[in-house]
Order: C-alpha cells, then structure tokens, then sequence
C-alpha cells in the first residue's frame, strides 16, 4: 500500500514537473550522480564536460542545473543571459571547497612562470584565476596540446592530477586537493570483489587513489565509464565511482550487472555524494515554481572565468 502511495506521488511529482518545465520555459540538466528519478525526469544527462557544452546550445531562457553548484556555475558564465536555477543552492562539493581562491591565487604568484591549469570541480574564482579548465574527459587531450617542457600547476585534485602525470610523463604541479567520496574507496574491498568476480571489469573514476587507479581496467569520467559499459562484451562490473551512475548503467545495459565498490568505513554497498544526493524531485519542483535558488556569478568574476572555459570547449571541439 505504501509502495502504491509512493508511485502515486511520484507520478504526480513527474506531472507538476513537466507542466512547470513548460510554463516557465526552463530545460532540466543532471548529471549522472543525480538520483534516478531525477535522471528520468532530465531533458539532457551528462558528465560535467556534456554538460557545460549542452548549456551553450540550448534556446530556453531557464536552465535547471540538476548536479553542484561548480556545474550551475559554469552554466551560468556560459549563458550569462539566463537564469539558471538549481534545486538545492548548499549543493557544493568538496573537492572545489578543498581549492581556496585565496590560497591558490598566493600558490600562482610564488610560480609566476607556470600555466594555470583547473580542474572543473572549482570555485568560479579559481577558474577566475586559471589559464585552461579542463574536466576529467579532455584533461589528457588538453594538457597534450602544451609543450613538453610547459610548466604547469594543476589544481585541485591530487589524485586526477597524479594519474595524469603518470600518462604523460610530465612533473605538473599539483594543489593537494581530493574530493571526499572517490578517496573513500577501499582498495582491499576491491580485491575481494575481484577474487569473488574474476570476469568483472574495474570501472574508475580518475578522481580515486592511484592503487585503485592502477588495477582499473577502464579510468575516466562518467560519461567515458558509462560508454564503456555499454560497449564491452563483458557481463559484469565493479563500478568505482558515485552511485547515483548505477541508474544510467543498468538501464542502457539490462543484461549486465554492475556492483558498486564500497568505501572504507562503511557496511553499505555503495558511496554516495551527500552534495549531489541533496537534490530532490520535490526540491526540483520547488524551484521550477519559486524560479529559486537561482545560482549568480559575480559578473567580474565571469568574464575572467569565462575564458579558461571556452579555451576548453574550444580545444576540444
Ligand atoms: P565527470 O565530469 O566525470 O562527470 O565528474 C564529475 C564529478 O564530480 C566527479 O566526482
Ligand atoms: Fe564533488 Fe566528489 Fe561530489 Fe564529484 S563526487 S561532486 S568531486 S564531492
């Protein structure tokens, strides 16, 4: 009976959405780490990188950021013209937080002669502060178009930065950031899940250690992981990224199954992003109704950002 009420109100909350979507002229964006239901309701779903390039061709006048608030941001210095809502504006990620613009910006200056290259996961004002952005799935294409002897600081993820320092042989600089959920994955958990599922194929995020990294048979973003899913012949996975990308797996891939590696201090079976979990259907029709929260950059702020970021969209046309 409660399952029925459940399904009920969903399909009501579906409803008030699409017709909200219509009336307020507005486009839904989520990323893959969005909870299922929100996914379903999305008109676009992608990594950080789709959805950065989505929001330039789109013709609505609302944009709904369904992911962090970094992503609502590149939107918003994207599209400066429109408004871009997110369901919940406290959204934010920790891997940006772990990259003070204040503190980078005095890392820059004692290395005056580097290029500045960002990681997406950042503050508007550290992308204020950056030469090139790039996201987990043009960040090796980037960095291979600067010569090899181009001193480079790469912020802020230590661990994105170090596997690419060890593809490309370069000694890049590296800000000592992490995001929270991709270094809580349990490298001894991931061996008993191989021992127990020796055909599995390891599919990680870049953001994860380098001993997880190393016994992945596929790295990349979200989006690289997905098609990889979807395009190899094997049956089985352990999946070394946020949950919330299970949904996209399972329903492009019926017939294959996908486990979820846990982290180190946990007796579930998955890892979950508290900031990209904050997000909700109800939260999501709140703000197509209130047009709030509404995600704002500072506009000097934005047009310093803004160049890194189309130098990146640019690049990897
Ligand atoms: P992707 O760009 O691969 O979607 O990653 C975004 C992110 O936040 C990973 O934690
Ligand atoms: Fe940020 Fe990590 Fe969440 Fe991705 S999973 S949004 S990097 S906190």
């Amino acid at each position: 009976m409660a399952v029925e009420k459940d399904k009920e109100k969903l399909e009501e909350l579906k409803a008030e959405i699409e017709k909200l979507k219509k009336e307020k002229g507005a486009v839904i964006l989520a990323h893959y780490y969005q909870q299922g239901d929100i996914q379903d309701v999305a008109d676009y779903i992608g990594d950080s990188l789709a959805l950065a390039q989505i929001a330039t061709k789109l013709k609505e006048p609302v944009i709904v950021m369904c992911g962090v608030y970094f992503m609502g941001e590149t939107a918003k210095i994207l599209c400066p013209d429109k408004t871009v809502l997110i369901p919940d504006a406290s959204a934010g990620c920790s891997l940006a937080d772990s990259c003070d613009a204040v503190a980078f910006e005095e890392f820059i200056n004692e290395h005056p002669d580097y290029t500045v290259v960002s990681y997406v996961n950042t503050s508007a004002a550290v992308k204020a502060l950056t030469d090139v952005v790039v996201t987990s799935s043009n960040a090796i294409k980037i960095i291979d178009t600067f010569p090899e002897d181009e001193k480079i600081i790469f912020g802020p993820d230590r661990n994105l930065g170090g596997y690419i320092n060890s593809l490309t042989g370069r000694k890049m600089l590296l800000w000592d950031g992490a995001c929270h959920v991709h270094e809580q994955f349990s490298v001894e958990k991931l061996i008993e899940l191989k021992k127990a599922h020796p055909a599995a194929k390891v599919l990680a995020h870049p953001e994860c250690k380098r001993a997880l990294i190393m016994l992945a048979d596929k790295v990349g973003s979200t989006a690289a992981l997905l098609d990889y899913a979807r395009t190899s012949d094997c049956r089985e996975f352990i999946v070394a990224t946020e949950s919330g990308i299970l949904h996209q797996m399972q329903r492009d891939c019926p017939g294959k199954t996908f486990i979820p590696l846990p982290p180190v201090d946990s007796t579930c079976g998955c890892n979950d992003c508290s900031f990209m979990k904050l997000n909700t259907m109800e939260k999501l029709r709140d703000c197509l109704r209130d047009g709030k929260p509404e995600v704002t950059v500072d506009p000097e702020i934005a047009e310093l950002a803004v160049r890194p970021i189309n130098r990146m969209l640019d690049l990897c046309k």
